[in-house]
């Protein structure tokens, strides 16, 4: 465990009860090699969401075709470490669910995939069973606003008891942010959004995530940058969901996660993925003194590829 110099013995004896440490400011990690290669017919595996499930951990992801051209999602079977999903099953989702988020509602005891590019720029389904993914109901508008002048881009959504946050990007530099009281979820955030953060395009571009720091009244956004050596994540905190966010690590230099800090040998980009949580529930609540990162790589040899051909695998970070 990690325990400041600030808090007291007596503080620190309590905290020994429960996980929780700080976030640190300065981040190291270590990689697992390639975790798993797509299906055939699929050339990638992309935007990962990763739930816990019956003590096992459920993922979902967007899929690539080989031509590709067009984006759908498919969900692995649960595993009992993500380390195992070379060999867990690979099951396409029916119809285009991209950058799939996966929770659980608690207050109404159901389970929610909000996603990209439906009816209306952000849209959702519901289960009582996430691993089947023949189960979800038909799809209905999670929100149907813009970014700007354009698209959003990247959903997640995260509750603070009383009222649920959607974040999305635009792929343009801004991060944006939606919410509506418990009672009205699961349900559409509307059409209208906030901005919370503005910077060079390339410094806020997509694949926003939202957590709770477990025992730490703070929050905490990953967001994804294009930088001069490949795709990394910039962190950020708040006091509140509503409220307004400070750089936690946020250079290239120094990122949360990226080629400088991440001990991967596979690939330099660290991108579009999740936090493993401590719980699957609306509140997104991850444990700071075991932080571990699903997200997405790719051999670097395939530089210069078409992006949407691009050679995306699963990878697991584990803070050092
Ligand atoms: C998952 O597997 C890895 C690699 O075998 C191992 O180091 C790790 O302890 C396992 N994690 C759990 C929670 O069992
Ligand atoms: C979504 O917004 C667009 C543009 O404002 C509008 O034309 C469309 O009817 C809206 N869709 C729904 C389902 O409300
Ligand atoms: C993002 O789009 C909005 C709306 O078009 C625009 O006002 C803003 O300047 C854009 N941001 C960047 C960084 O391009
Ligand atoms: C936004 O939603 C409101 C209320 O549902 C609707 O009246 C308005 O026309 C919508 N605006 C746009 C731009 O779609």
């Amino acid at each position: 465990m990690r325990l400041t110099s600030r808090f007291t013995p007596l503080l620190a004896f309590a905290s020994l009860a429960a996980s929780q440490c700080a976030l640190p400011s300065s981040y190291s990690w270590s990689s697992t090699d390639v975790l798993a290669q797509p299906k055939s017919g699929w050339i990638s595996l992309k935007d990962f969401s990763v739930a816990p499930y019956n003590d096992q951990q459920l993922v979902y992801a967007s899929t690539v075709d080989s031509a590709g051209v067009n984006y759908g999602s498919m969900a692995f079977s649960p595993v009992s470490n993500l380390t195992d999903l070379g060999s867990a099953t690979q099951t396409g989702f029916p119809s285009g669910t991209v950058a799939p988020t996966l929770f659980y509602f608690s207050p109404k005891g159901i389970w929610v995939l909000a996603y990209q590019w439906g009816a209306t720029p952000f849209v959702y389904r519901t289960s009582s069973d996430p691993t089947n993914v023949n189960g979800w109901s038909s799809p209905a508008e999670l929100f149907n606003g813009t970014a700007g002048s354009d698209a959003p881009i990247d959903q997640t959504v995260i509750g603070d008891g009383t009222n649920m946050y959607l974040f999305y990007a635009g792929d343009n530099g801004s991060i944006y942010r939606s919410s509506v009281p418990y009672a009205n979820f699961p349900g559409s955030f509307g059409n209208t959004s906030t901005v919370v953060l503005s910077d060079d395009r390339n410094k806020l571009f997509e694949a926003v995530q939202v957590y709770a720091v477990q025992g730490q009244n703070q929050y905490l956004m990953l967001v994804e940058a294009i930088g001069a050596n490949g795709r990394y994540f910039r962190s950020f905190t708040a006091d509140t969901l509503d409220g307004e966010w400070s750089a936690n690590a946020d250079t290239e230099a120094s990122p949360f996660a990226g080629k400088a800090n991440s001990g991967a040998t596979w690939t330099v980009d660290i991108s579009h993925g999740e936090l493993v949580r401590v719980s699957a529930d609306e509140t997104f609540i991850v444990d700071a003194c075991n932080l571990q990162l699903l997200y997405q790589g790719r051999d670097p040899s395939s530089d210069g590829v078409a992006y949407n051909s691009l050679p995306y695998r699963p990878g697991l970070l584990t803070l050092n």
